[in-house]
């Protein structure tokens, strides 16, 4: 372990099929304005809204709603938000939703007594957090991002034509998440494996970069283990409660800094996807699984005994009278049938992205140096080509 680190988490998790019932006493310890942020009705239509709107109003809520809160969240949505924050003195914002609706609420958190332009002071200069927030919390209904619990938010502003995330210190985490794994049996599959795809993503990134001994590359692995196992479970069976909540537990520690810990980390594929997401609005875990495929057929070579330990460990290649090269690919190849197995989307072209939007993307993208190979805006060109 050669990088040190500090290392912080302060959100609460009350996790299973009863953590509804924690939401009255943990509101008591904030004051009596609460901003309920949610998205385009799904929580309507199961009943969570409900639920959650009976313990605001018995415990003597005043209840402002920002509700259509979409996929990929807009800068103009934390507008929107930002300004009912500040014209009503919300002293809490509680996210009920997927990461959109835990992104946009962080943002709105931030931005709310930001002075200046916070587009550009927090999402483009990326400077740091230097303002009061409002607390926010959450009651997850989709496993992926792992917004509810940690301090990232990813907002597009579709003007620019760009999707921007970055992390913010501890303080923005969730003070508390919510999570019963039955929330997400209403998700249609698309959105389910999306979100499996997404929280695998998490863990490739951190692990494919460095070639230090570190605890964090052996619990990738094995959290890829048990992620590819419960998904095949609920792949076959959504309402597999067991394989639910393993996943909604793997997915809040795939994207959580403990992931990351004393190692360099990649995070390239999430740079492309984001910039695929500001010009077709995709799912994000199918972009990403879109992206991927190409992306480690491309740079495998500059990490090979990484992808080797990766196809051995997570895939069980078995690589008895094989080269290197050949086990490491093998590796690749079992993630493509696996996406495959699940029914993800690997072609740009079915996310709605046209030949003419690739050198955009491309030439939009952030390119950041942690992976094994630093890339150029051409090879992205041909990563995404492969992907279209
Ligand atoms: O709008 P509603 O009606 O709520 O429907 C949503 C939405 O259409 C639906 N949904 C959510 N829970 C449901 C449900 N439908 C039925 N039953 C339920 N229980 O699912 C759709 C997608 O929701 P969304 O919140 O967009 O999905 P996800 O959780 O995948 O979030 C994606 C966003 O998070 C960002 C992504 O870039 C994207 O903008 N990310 C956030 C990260 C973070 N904060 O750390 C890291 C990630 O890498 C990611 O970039
Ligand atoms: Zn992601």
């Amino acid at each position: 372990m050669n990088i040190d680190f500090t290392y912080e988490n302060p959100t609460a998790i009350h996790f299973g099929k009863n953590s509804l019932d924690v939401l009255g006493d943990e509101l008591k310890k904030y004051g009596d304005t609460v901003m309920l942020a949610y998205g385009k009705g799904a929580i309507k239509r199961n009943g969570l809204y409900d639920s959650v709107m009976k313990i605001l109003q018995d415990g003597g809520k005043k209840v402002v709603e920002l509700s259509g809160i979409m996929a990929n969240p807009t800068y103009k949505k934390v507008v929107e938000g930002v300004e009912l924050v500040r014209k009503n003195n919300v002293d809490l914002i509680l996210a009920v939703g997927g990461g959109s609706v835990i992104d946009c609420a962080k943002a709105i958190s931030v931005s709310a007594h930001c002075e200046e332009d916070y587009w550009k002071r927090y999402w483009i200069d990326f400077k740091p957090l230097a303002n009061e927030v409002v607390p926010v919390a959450s009651i997850l209904t989709l496993a992926g991002t792992g917004s509810e619990m940690n301090a990232g938010s990813v907002i597009t502003n579709e003007e620019q034509k760009l999707k921007m995330g970055r992390v913010f210190p501890a303080n923005v985490n969730p003070k508390f998440s919510i999570l019963n794994p039955e929330y997400t049996f209403t998700l249609p599959k698309y959105q389910m494996v999306s979100g499996i795809f997404d929280m695998m993503s998490h863990l490739m990134e951190s692990y494919f970069s460095n070639e230090d001994d570190v605890t964090t590359d052996y619990l990738i692995e094995g959290l890829l283990r048990s992620i590819i196992h419960s998904a095949r479970k609920a792949v076959q069976d959504p309402k597999d409660y067991e394989a639910r909540s393993n996943l909604m537990w793997s997915s809040t520690l795939a994207m959580n800094p403990i992931m990351g810990l004393s190692k360099k980390q990649d995070w390239e594929v999430h740079m492309i996807e984001h910039q695929v997401g500001a010009y077709t609005d995709c799912a994000h875990g199918m972009g990403l699984a879109a992206v991927s495929l190409p992306y480690y057929r491309y740079i495998y070579s500059y990490g090979l005994d990484k992808f080797v330990r990766y196809a051995e460990n997570v895939w069980n290649i078995d690589g008895t009278g094989k080269t290197k090269e050949e086990i490491a690919l093998a590796g690749i190849d079992a993630l493509e049938a696996f996406t495959k197995e699940c029914g993800m989307v690997t072609s740009l072209k079915e996310l709605g992205a046209t030949e003419e939007m690739l050198p955009q993307i491309a030439n939009s993208t952030v390119i950041l140096d942690g992976g094994y190979k630093k890339m150029t805006a051409g090879e992205i060109l041909d990563i995404l080509k492969k992907a279209y």
